[in-house]
């Protein structure tokens, strides 16, 4: 039985720090994987939670490996939509109640990091009001929870990396005036549900260019669910998502974000696009724990 990394199904936190870093690939292997140990070696309960994008597991494991993990391209959608590439090597999402003890942390982190690789991300997220995304919404609603529904988030028992997780993070910046200034009835068509307490619009009611339409996907009768953990960030210059997300398979994040961007047959895209940007993207794959000593250990 494989154990995925705990800290991905904590849902208490209210405070989280993402951080992207960028590899220097001249660097002996050995040198990297000391350093990447030496980062997780924190004496401290907070919640951490690493992964890696594809060079780096390709560098860190030898031999060919069988994961489907890709490197996030630039999406070039409908009408000039884009969703920013900007894939990095290594993510370490630290989350907790405790602000304090992320920051310690976080520079015990960076600290071990910084002789390997540049910090190309460094993010406070939250959590506002209750649960809510800066647009108001509650954000998670239909996310899978239960933990015999945390199966959507993770490789299946026997198969080759089993309990690890494929992962997109995308950093999303919202255009909040815009948005704001809609009556809520046009707010709640646009992301396809209620705004104060979250219920799904129904038959004519839901459009189809909802963010719920767009991302409630079915292939071949199956629900290509995704289990979301994303946290809001802001500031007065610069507000938006931390989108963090895991499945069992990259098909979920590639039919989702196809919809959203109108790459489908029909043409249509996902009205919230229309006030928020992606600004960063990364496919990551988050071993699990027995596959991450492995990978990580300097033989
Ligand atoms: C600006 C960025 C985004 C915002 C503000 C946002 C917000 C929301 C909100 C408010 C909901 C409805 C409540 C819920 O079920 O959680 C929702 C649902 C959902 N979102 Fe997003 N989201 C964003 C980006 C994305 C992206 C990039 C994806 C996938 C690649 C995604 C996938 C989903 C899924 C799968 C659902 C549930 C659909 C269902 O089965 O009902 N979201 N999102």
């Amino acid at each position: 039985m494989s154990i995925p990394q705990p800290g991905i199904f904590v849902e208490t936190s209210n405070q989280f720090y993402f951080l992207e870093y960028q590899i220097n690939h001249g660097l002996p292997l050995a040198e990297i994987k000391q350093q990447l140990a030496k980062a997780l070696d924190i004496a401290n309960d907070v919640n951490i939670v690493i992964a890696f994008g594809k060079s780096l597991i390709n560098k860190l494991e030898a031999s060919s490996i069988s994961l489907e993990l890709e490197e996030f391209k630039t999406i070039k959608g409908v009408k000039e939509f884009c969703a920013k590439g900007t894939q990095r090597d290594v993510l370490f999402w630290i989350h907790s109640q405790n602000i304090g003890k992320n920051f310690d942390a976080m520079m015990t982190i960076h600290n071990s990091m910084k002789s390997i690789s540049i910090a190309a991300l460094d993010l406070h997220g939250f959590t506002y009001h209750d649960d809510r995304d800066l647009i108001g919404f509650v954000d998670g609603s239909a996310n899978p929870k239960l933990p015999e529904q945390h199966q959507v988030a993770l490789i299946p028992q026997g198969k080759e990396y089993a309990g690890g997780s494929y992962m997109l993070t995308q950093k999303w910046c919202h255009n909040l005036p815009k948005f704001n200034k809609m009556p809520i009835t046009e707010q709640e068509q646009v992301v396809g549900r209620t705004k104060i307490d979250s219920i799904e619009l129904e038959g004519n009611d839901m459009p189809i260019n909802s963010h719920v339409s767009r991302t409630d996907v079915k292939v071949n009768g199956e629900a290509m669910k995704i289990y979301r953990r994303s946290a809001p960030f802001g500031n007065t210059s610069e507000s938006g998502l931390y989108f963090l997300s895991f499945a069992c398979e990259m098909q979920r994040f590639t039919s989702q974000l196809n919809r959203m961007y109108g790459l489908t047959d029909d043409g249509i895209h996902d009205k919230l696009i229309e006030f928020s940007s992606a600004q960063t993207g990364s496919y990551w794959f988050a071993p699990s724990m027995d596959d991450l000593k492995r990978i990580i250990q300097v033989n």
